[in-house]
């Protein structure tokens, strides 16, 4: 089991515990060298993390699980209507975590009058963006990594017409 929740400062240390992890777990982005993981993690610090968190332009879920220990992070910013991160620690892979932590990450963006999600992609969670209704083929040089990653997106607006309908239907 797992909850989700807001984030706070004393999270940062467990927010940066799960992206690093979560970055190793990218082979098919990195293929296991070594220097590009440590090039991709260097900005993943605590320090870092903590003024992401605080920023008043970002919104920060995390999921923790029944050892209160954090296994996921979903980052947006409102300002760029962006899903910056969205992380979860290898061990709790496959179990709907991402998915509950974009539902929850979309649902505050449309609170925040966000009617449309953009997000780069890494190649390793492709298929899970487009399982989750983003789109989008278009491989962007990523700096850090020298690789491709796929700006993809997903109107949110669609979702609010749906639950509309449904509402008006029932
Ligand atoms: C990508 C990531 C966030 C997915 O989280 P997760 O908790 O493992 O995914 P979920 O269990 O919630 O999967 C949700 C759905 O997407 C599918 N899915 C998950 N990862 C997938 C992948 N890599 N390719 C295709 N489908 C995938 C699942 O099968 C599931 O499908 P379902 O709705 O039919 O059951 C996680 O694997 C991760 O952190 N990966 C490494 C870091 C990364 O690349 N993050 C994205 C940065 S842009």
């Amino acid at each position: 089991m797992f909850s989700i929740r807001e984030a706070t400062a004393s999270d940062a240390e467990g927010i940066c515990h799960v992206i690093v992890k979560a970055i190793q777990s990218c082979e098919a982005d990195h293929e296991n060298q070594q220097d590009l993981i440590e090039k991709w993690c260097v900005s993943k610090t605590k320090d870092n993390v903590l003024i992401w968190i605080t920023n008043p332009r970002n919104i920060t879920i995390i999921a923790t699980n029944n050892d209160n220990l954090i296994t996921g992070v979903a980052l947006l910013d409102k300002e760029a209507q962006r899903l910056r991160l969205c992380y979860v620690l290898p061990q709790a892979h496959g179990q709907g975590l991402g998915k509950t932590l974009l539902k929850n990450i979309e649902n505050k963006a449309k609170d925040a009058g966000i009617v449309e999600m953009n997000l780069s992609s890494t190649k390793t969670a492709r298929g899970f963006y487009q399982r989750n209704g983003y789109s989008g083929s278009l491989p962007v040089y990523n700096q850090i990594t020298g690789r491709s990653n796929y700006d993809m997106k997903k109107s949110l607006s669609e979702t609010i017409e749906d639950s509309v309908m449904v509402t008006k239907g029932s």
